[in-house]
């Protein structure tokens, strides 16, 4: 028999010989809000729109059922999925472990003339990491708060539970904050290519967008990380408070990407609309930087119910080492102090003071280059944990290598879904094991990403890769979690993903399905 096409591959997936037919008639029962979330997508899938009870004992219909509960005491997140005859059962050990059993039973579905049918199955399924992330780039083009939403339900699909706002860039600051509005007033009106005449590119998240956002977001079981990042990519500081920042330090680098993909060199209080990264810095000896620092990360804290804040650290070329050390130390510990735990790139990984409760964010290659791992390692010999984002594979916005022109290719592109797939999160830095990993993250920068198409287009369906490498179990421990049946599984979800209005790249690497 099969197996039926779950992705990411729950942790024990089963195949019975029991087949459920789901139909008009059928009901959903049992936990409200999941029972909504499933009916919104068998809404979406079928075109059917199935009646909802809230319990067992209101339940007396002649169709078929489906029960959504509880049951607490099991694994953070899990959930169980039983298929039987006329009924399947849905256990949850928290509501985000039933929101992730009805994900499953999403994929599940499959026509059969008039009705669906979901594959007699018993799945038992809990993550492998707890930190399942996604990151948006909204600095270099701006996404208005629809985008995020449909990207927040995209993710949650995948049983992704993270967000990660990169907010702010050299290009534009994207989100007000009241203790320094002239962040929002002056720095945020373009983005990479200009801006000022297209109403994707420059903008910002009001407080209330904000709001709306993490609202969003946690109805998904969604964190939200929000990023800011520093000492460099702050030019658009600089349009706002000239005194913070450093003049931009050019280097025959950015003269070569200006020349090849446009955009001007950076100039002091103008806005920066080119692609090139490592030419800006806070001012780092002044302590109005820091009084600074206090009130963007006093205001985001008071902002966000996660408990991450995200201070970058990445590519700061143009500080000193030992400022940087110096600066990344500080900033780390304003944040521990408002009682976050802060975030950095691996580059922080090179301050030996840094906050002990920081987190890693690895950013190099499957297998590392330059010492990026050592950096990386720091974090843990700290007491930490690191969160991975191999660029050469999870990197979403890498062109594909046939297909798109949209993306880049610098993180050794281009990158193909078998690429983005075969790489083992414990195999990335020598010397960590899971235990010091605390998840994994695709990241999707946005130089070349102007709106959801273009989202979609590179996420979809390199995004379901990296939610394998952050939920099931580890490559190579059963013949399904390979890209054999990788590649067969995401091509079983592409009239799903259809359904959904997600416009994949189909790529040719993989067998799609049509119906
Ligand atoms: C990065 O790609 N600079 C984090």
């Amino acid at each position: 028999m099969p197996l039926p096409a779950v992705v990411p591959l729950p942790a024990s997936i089963e195949a019975t010989g029991t087949a459920f037919t789901l139909g008009a008639t059928t009901v959903i029962e049992g936990e409200p809000d999941a029972a909504a979330a499933l009916a919104a997508v068998v809404r979406a899938r079928t075109g059917l729109s199935l009646g909802t009870t809230d319990g067992p004992g209101e339940y007396s219909g002649s169709g078929t059922r489906i029960s959504l509960r509880l049951a607490p005491g099991r694994a953070a997140e899990s959930y169980r999925l039983v298929v039987a005859d006329g009924e399947i059962l849905i256990t949850g050990a928290d509501a985000a472990g039933l929101f992730y059993g009805v994900q499953t039973l999403g994929q599940l579905l499959s026509p059969a003339g008039e009705d669906w049918i979901v594959p007699g199955t018993v799945i038992e399924d809990a993550p492998r990491f707890s930190y399942r992330g996604v990151m948006l780039d909204v600095a270099r083009h701006f996404h208005p708060v629809s985008t995020v939403k449909a990207y927040i339900d995209r993710a949650a699909s995948l049983k992704f539970n993270a967000l990660h706002l990169h907010l702010t860039d050299d290009q534009g600051w994207r989100v007000h904050l009241d203790s320094r509005p002239e962040l929002t007033a002056l720095a945020s009106g373009t983005a990479v290519g200009g801006g000022a005449a297209d109403q994707h590119s420059g903008g910002f998240y009001s407080k209330a967008d904000y709001r709306e956002i993490v609202e969003y977001a946690a109805s998904r079981h969604v964190t939200v990380v929000p990023e800011v990042d520093m000492p460099g990519h702050t030019h658009a500081v600089g349009l706002a408070y000239p005194n913070l920042a450093e003049a931009p330090a050019l280097s025959d680098e950015i003269r070569e990407t200006a020349r090849v993909h446009g955009g001007g060199l950076p100039v002091a209080g103008s806005p920066y609309q080119g692609i090139a990264v490592g030419f800006s810095s806070l001012n780092v000896h002044d302590e109005a930087t820091y009084d600074f620092v206090a009130d963007v990360f006093g205001e985001l804290a008071a902002m966000t119910p996660g408990p991450y804040l995200h201070f970058g650290g990445d590519e700061a070329l143009g500080t000193a080492p030992e400022d940087f050390a110096t600066f990344v130390s500080r900033v780390s510990d304003i944040i521990a102090h408002l009682g976050k735990i802060p975030v950095a790139w691996h580059e922080a990984g090179a301050a030996r003071d840094i906050a002990d409760t920081t987190i890693g964010q690895y950013w190099g290659y499957v297998s590392p280059t330059d010492g990026m791992d050592d950096r990386a390692r720091a974090f843990v010999a700290n007491g930490s944990q690191l969160i991975l984002s191999p660029a050469d594979a999870i990197y979403l916005d890498m062109k594909y290598p046939a297909g798109p022109s949209l993306g880049l290719d610098w993180a050794n592109g281009p990158t193909s879904v078998e690429r983005a797939y075969t790489w083992e999160p414990s195999a990335v830095i020598a010397g960590i094991d899971d235990t010091d990993i605390l998840g994994v993250e695709a990241p999707l920068w946005t130089e070349t990403v102007h709106d959801l198409a273009g989202i979609d287009l590179l996420a979809f369906p390199r995004i379901a890769a990296a939610a394998e490498a952050a939920w099931s179990p580890p490559t190579g421990t059963s013949e399904l979690r390979t890209w054999a049946s990788f590649r067969e599984r995401v091509g079983a979800l592409g009239p799903l993903w259809s359904s959904l209005g997600i416009g994949f790249h189909p790529s040719d690497e993989i067998p799609w399905v049509a119906e």
